[in-house]
């Protein structure tokens, strides 16, 4: 089932999330909606807390060529051990933040661990625009958007680009 995306400014956004104990059927059937809701955007990565639900929880999968075999990837309590000193420049964009892009710069490569959707703990090396969406996502669990990395004057023109887009869609 698809979820509505919280859009930026909401409180909910700014919080540091909830480590996951307990991998109940309740957050997989939250990990499943959030692949369906982030392929249906079209996005490559999307964090629980973008759909109101303040847990370490992301979902990516960075595989955009036609054809090529989906990897959708469910992360909980992922967590960065590593970071490459080689640094890699992206446009970024966000589904809390639409139509709104802007390079972010950040270690090209990063170790990444987490418990799979089956509860098993995993580790891998990400590189690229993988490395790129996974460390977007991460930020996420702990409040942090990409437009955290603009100057003020950058963030503040797409904060009110944003309030100006919630209030139109209210209005409807
Ligand atoms: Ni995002």
């Amino acid at each position: 089932m698809k979820r509505p995306i919280l859009i930026h400014p909401d409180p909910r956004l700014k919080k540091v999330c909830d480590p996951v104990n307990d991998l109940t059927d309740e957050l997989r059937v939250l990990a499943d909606d959030m692949l369906e809701t982030m392929y249906d955007a079209p996005g490559i990565g999307l964090a629980a807390p973008q759909v109101g639900v303040l847990s370490r929880l992301i979902v990516v999968d960075c595989i955009k060529e036609e054809g090529e075999e989906p990897r959708p990837l469910v992360m909980f309590n992922p967590e960065i051990v590593a970071s490459s000193d080689e640094k890699n420049v992206y446009e970024e964009g966000c589904l809390s933040i639409p139509d709104q892009f802007a390079e972010v710069t950040r270690p090209k490569a990063v170790d990444v661990s987490w418990i799979d959707r089956d509860g098993k703990f995993q580790k891998e090396t990400f590189d690229g625009l993988w490395a790129t969406c996974v460390q977007h996502e991460i930020d996420h669990l702990n409040g942090k958007l990409f437009i955290d990395y603009l100057g003020a004057m950058k963030r503040q023109m797409i904060t009110r680009r944003m309030v100006k887009l919630k209030r139109e869609k209210a209005r409807v």
